[in-house]
């Protein structure tokens, strides 16, 4: 069996640091990049700058680009904000939550043929400094922040980067590719182009 890694990142910068390390390499174990992940303790003012709220939907905000090998970005989600039902484009995906909840429900893909509803296989609440994974032959997720008073603020590594996915109407299972945009990069909100965030649908 491999290694897991030890290593407790006190700062949201000491954590970037072993994750450039870790992804130097080809070879990536997941539970070790979701062990780091979850023993950094979330503190909000290493993050604050990057966690732009939007009053209509939840926003990307890049904080580092893994020298090409993933991104690294805080999403921010306000009440009642959600993403559609979407896959990962052969990509890792760790969710790490930095503040609030999210629940987060898992879809069987949809069967060539099929026309009706997309089967759900479970569903979960995500608590504050847990990480959550998922790739594509674990299934297609749907994220919302169900809360009516509360945003949510989560972390999350995609590796390879990727900034086109497919969203699924769970009603057909009919899917639409999309851009994913960033609303800010490095704290800065992003000019000239317009947020395209795969909303609900
Ligand atoms: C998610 O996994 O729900 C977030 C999707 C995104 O990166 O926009």
């Amino acid at each position: 069996m491999e290694q897991t890694s030890v290593v407790k990142p006190e700062t949201l910068d000491e954590l970037i640091e072993i994750l450039h390390k870790i992804f130097d390499s080809d070879n990536i174990n997941v539970e070790e990049v979701q062990n780091i992940m979850e023993s950094y303790e979330s503190k909000p003012h290493e993050w604050k700058k990057f966690a732009k709220f939007d009053p209509f939907r939840y926003t990307r905000n890049l904080v580092d680009e893994g020298n090409g090998k993933f991104n690294l970005i805080v999403l921010c989600w306000g009440e009642g904000h959600g993403s559609s039902i979407h896959d990962h484009t052969d990509s890792h995906c760790f969710m790490k939550m930095l503040q609030g909840q999210l629940k987060e429900t898992l879809f069987d893909w949809p069967e060539k043929e099929s026309k009706g509803d997309m089967v759900q296989k479970s569903q979960r609440i995500l608590q504050e400094n847990k990480v959550a994974y998922i790739n594509d032959s674990i299934g297609l997720h749907r994220v919302e922040n169900v809360s009516h008073t509360e945003g949510a603020v989560s972390l999350h590594l995609y590796s390879p980067p990727f900034n086109i996915c497919q969203t699924f109407d769970q009603r057909t299972g009919h899917k639409n590719e999309v851009k994913m945009t960033f609303w800010s990069k490095y704290g800065e909100r992003t000019p000239f182009e317009t947020t395209v965030s795969q909303e609900n649908n």
